[in-house]
């Protein structure tokens, strides 16, 4: 090939995308932190209902967006909605693209996709470790300089699962300077049993503040693509104008507004996610392997030397967890949260293994 391609796109791994496996009957797929139950009635019979319109192009943006702002006691024009939350992150770099201040700040050891695109769209990145496996929100606020742009946070922290708490982002928030944009990623929010979780949502008037949530886990639509930003709403208008039109699909619109009024299967999905956490926590216990206690619907299990090995013997026994090395955490696996069946599946295979 003759054309010149520039280094930071040639430097950015390369990998298929969306392997299926799990779609094929007999898999244990606990790799993805995805939701292990379909849709309710509710939301399947939704999708079923928009099927039927999909000739036009999709409204029902407001709508969604007037019902987050009923869920949150907010305004609609607080929201942006993104094609999963991974748009959003593309949005806020492109909304906040500045000739004199093009860095981002990112957790080492956390979402890979902050990194990968921000360097799409020409920022330098910067990595701050991990302190005691949780954010160090000192350290970073240390590491703000006059080319920063964007913090990215993640909060429960993938791939660990901890959290930082209130007091401590109620600090750093205050010590950030206000030409600097801090998203703080809640994807596994609902997750968080801590009651110090932080309120983020307190914030977002006086702060230069966007949340990102989804509907991907909790909700469990990561198949149809829905996440949301939370912010001032001039913040978020600038989100809107970097925004591909309709790049959230009719069905997943109507989807998510469905899933965010299902709270009997919410409260299903957190009471199975809690009980998950105590059963991996009292086998891998009795089985001498070491863990971080976790705020989110996964855990990251230290193996040791084998952890990739073993994660390739598991793949073998159609059980899909996650090898860590690409996160900086080599002898580790992290194991999504299934069904109760499904987790008892998991720990049988590795027992037989470890
Ligand atoms: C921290 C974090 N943020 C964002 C995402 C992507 O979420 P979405 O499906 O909404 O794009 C993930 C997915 O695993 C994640 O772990």
């Amino acid at each position: 090939m003759k054309l010149s391609i520039s280094d930071s796109i040639k430097n950015i791994p390369y990998y298929p995308k969306a392997l299926m496996y799990g779609h094929e009957e007999g898999w244990v797929r606990l790799s993805s932190n995805e939701n292990p139950y379909p849709p309710s009635e509710a939301v399947l019979e939704t999708i079923l209902d928009a099927l039927s319109a999909v000739n036009r192009y999709p409204g029902g943006e407001k709508e969604l967006k007037d019902d987050l702002a009923a869920h949150y006691g907010l305004a609609g024009d607080n929201f942006v909605i993104g094609n999963g939350s991974n748009e959003l992150i593309e949005m806020s770099l492109r909304a906040m693209k500045h000739d004199s201040r093009d860095g981002i700040i990112v957790t080492e050891s956390s979402f890979a996709f902050y990194e990968i695109a921000a360097k799409i769209y020409g920022y330098t990145v910067k990595k701050v470790p991990l302190k005691n496996l949780t954010t160090d929100l000192g350290a970073i606020a240390r590491a703000i300089d006059d080319r920063t742009r964007i913090v990215f946070l993640n909060n429960p922290l993938n791939p660990t699962g901890t959290m930082y708490e209130d007091r401590e982002f109620d600090d750093f928030i205050r010590s950030v300077p206000p030409d600097v944009l801090v998203v703080v990623d809640e994807a596994y929010a609902e997750f968080a049993q801590n009651p110090q979780f932080p309120g983020t949502l307190t914030y977002i008037k006086d702060y230069p503040v966007l949340i990102f949530r989804t509907f991907s886990k909790a909700y469990g639509l990561a198949g149809l693509r829905v996440g949301y930003s939370i912010g001032d709403a001039d913040l978020v208008s600038f989100l809107e104008r970097t925004k591909q039109p309709f790049s959230i699909n009719l069905i997943a619109c109507l989807a998510a507004r469905a899933a965010l009024k299902d709270e009997a299967r919410l409260k299903k999905v957190l009471d199975n996610s809690a009980q998950a956490r105590s059963f991996y926590y009292a086998e891998l216990k009795a089985m001498g392997l070491e863990y971080v206690p976790s705020e989110a619907n996964f855990v990251l299990i230290r193996i040791g030397d084998g952890a990739e090995e073993i994660t390739r013997r598991l793949f073998e026994r159609k059980v899909l967890v996650r090898f860590m090395g690409s996160y900086g955490f080599p002898d580790c696996i992290r194991i999504s949260f299934g069904t109760p069946a499904e987790n008892r599946k998991c720990i049988e295979e590795l027992k037989k293994l470890t």
